[in-house]
């Protein structure tokens, strides 16, 4: 009889956005019919991956600094016997390459976020030539087409891509480089992805996409079309998508926001920046007033939508009346949430080479106003919830014993004293309590 081949360990570090997370996941899945277990201890992997991300300059560092620390580990493993292969994968790996490698040596290989699907093979070549092995080439056909059909079990949410790539060329972001042309998979592909989860015990799928909003089945249907399709896969009971652009928001997507009842009332749609000036240096092709209209758009067809936005302040030739424009469409507009960055600037980038780049001292005291800002709008809107009864989905056991946890529909983190069996379940819980960040419920009856 043969033995069966023993357990290898992988260690996957996500760094960066939610494309990343399901990336890794994926790639977990692509390496276990080759025996790969997943370990949350590095230092006993076999195979160390870090999934970077490239969006910030403070991110691409912190993956050189892990790689540091990962190197130390490597060179323990080998002084006790043993190996480990360490992979850069991720924007990082597509938009520096093999300069990983010269500058942290411990690295055996790089694989951009078009060619995860190849890492068996990667990693056979790494085991095989002690040079390194890379790969960093735009096909996303391939990848999707080469991942395993079956994904590991796993919560009762799930991420699901979409759409890859952005045509729009922010002239701040890396992304159109890192992540190549905007691509949409076929969307029967999608389907039968999405009813492979919900077969799993998935009740809400994230639909992923750089612009997610861009979907496109081939055939006429966007973005809308295929949330309808899911919508009626039973057992999954939640949609939501991101990241979306304004200049992709269609009336069929607006409209679908009224009609489909999966379709949960959460939108995460950046604007960047209030003022048009800015706005049109960014390359962002909307105005400040585009976007709020678009907003009141939606708001008549889903009238209690939970509004999220990106912004970056400090942008170069960005005035202290242009950053006011900002605060002034933050208050119009009204934020459930948003996430606000300071400029970074990203070498091959048009915004890098501009004139009138901002002081940091200057970036750190605008982004902590408008972080003030969005706090006190974030904690009205979660007050608003108190008294409320909300559907909340159960998700995972909660931080206190005796407590489970899950999220309402506009994506709050709720809590409630409740049991583990209740994970996957959706309930009426009335909000007691609201803080910044999360809300507290009480069970009213079960009703799925
Ligand atoms: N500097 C700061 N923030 C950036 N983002 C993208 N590129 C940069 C950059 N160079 C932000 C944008 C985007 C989010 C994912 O990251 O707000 O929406
Ligand atoms: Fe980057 Fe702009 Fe594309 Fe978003 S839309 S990924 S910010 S270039």
């Amino acid at each position: 009889m043969t033995q069966p081949a023993p357990e290898k360990r992988l260690y996957i570090k996500t760094y960066g956005c939610q494309m990343n997370v399901y990336d890794s996941e994926r790639m977990a899945d692509v390496l276990r019919p080759l025996g790969y277990g997943l370990t949350d201890r590095p230092e006993d992997a076999d195979l160390v991956v870090l999934n970077t991300c490239h969006i910030r300059e403070k991110a691409t560092e912190k993956v050189y600094s892990e790689l540091g620390q990962i190197k130390r580990l490597k060179a323990d493993k080998a002084a006790a016997g043993g190996s480990m292969l360490v992979a850069v994968a991720g924007c990082v790996a597509q938009a520096e390459g093999a300069e990983i490698v010269r500058r942290q040596p411990a690295v055996d290989l790089v694989v951009g976020p078009q060619a995860y699907h190849r890492l068996p093979e990667l990693i056979a070549r790494a085991h095989r030539a002690s040079g390194e092995a890379l790969a960093a080439d735009f096909a996303p056909e391939g990848k999707f087409d080469a991942l395993p059909a079956t994904r590991a079990p796993g919560g009762v949410t799930a991420f699901l891509t979409v759409q890859e790539g952005c045509d729009k060329f922010c002239a701040f972001c890396v992304v159109p480089y890192t992540r190549g042309a905007e691509y949409s998979r076929p969307a029967a592909a999608i389907e039968a992805e999405a009813r492979a989860l919900a077969d799993n015990g998935v009740r809400e799928v994230t639909l992923l996409g750089q612009n997610v909003n861009a979907y496109d089945d081939g055939e006429g249907g966007g973005l809308a079309a295929l949330i309808r399709r899911l919508a009626a896969i039973p057992g999954l009971a939640r949609i939501r998508y991101t990241t979306s652009h304004p200049r992709d928001m269609d009336a069929a997507l607006i409209a679908a926001h009224g009609e489909v009842e999966a379709l949960m009332p959460y939108l995460h749609l950046p604007v960047q920046a209030g003022s048009d000036r800015v706005l049109k240096a960014m390359n962002r092709g909307h105005t400040a007033e585009h976007y709020l209209r678009l907003v009141e758009r939606i708001r008549a067809a889903r009238p209690d939508i939970a509004l999220s936005g990106d912004f970056i302040v400090g942008f170069p030739g960005e005035r202290d009346a242009d950053f006011e424009a900002t605060l002034a469409l933050v208050r119009e507009a009204g934020y459930a949430s948003a996430f606000s960055f300071k400029y970074s600037r990203r070498p091959g980038t048009p915004a890098a080479a501009m004139p009138g780049q901002v002081p940091d001292e200057v970036k750190a005291e605008r982004l902590a106003r408008l972080q003030a800002l969005v706090e006190t709008q974030q904690r009205a809107f979660n007050s608003g919830q108190a008294g409320k009864v909300l559907p909340v989905l159960f998700e995972k056991v909660g931080r206190k014993p005796g407590q489970i946890a899950g999220r309402s529909p506009y994506l709050q983190a709720v809590h409630c004293e409740g049991e583990d069996h209740l994970i996957g379940r959706i309930e009426p819980l009335r909000i007691v309590a609201a803080g910044a960040n999360s809300l507290a419920g009480e069970r009213v009856a079960a009703i799925a």
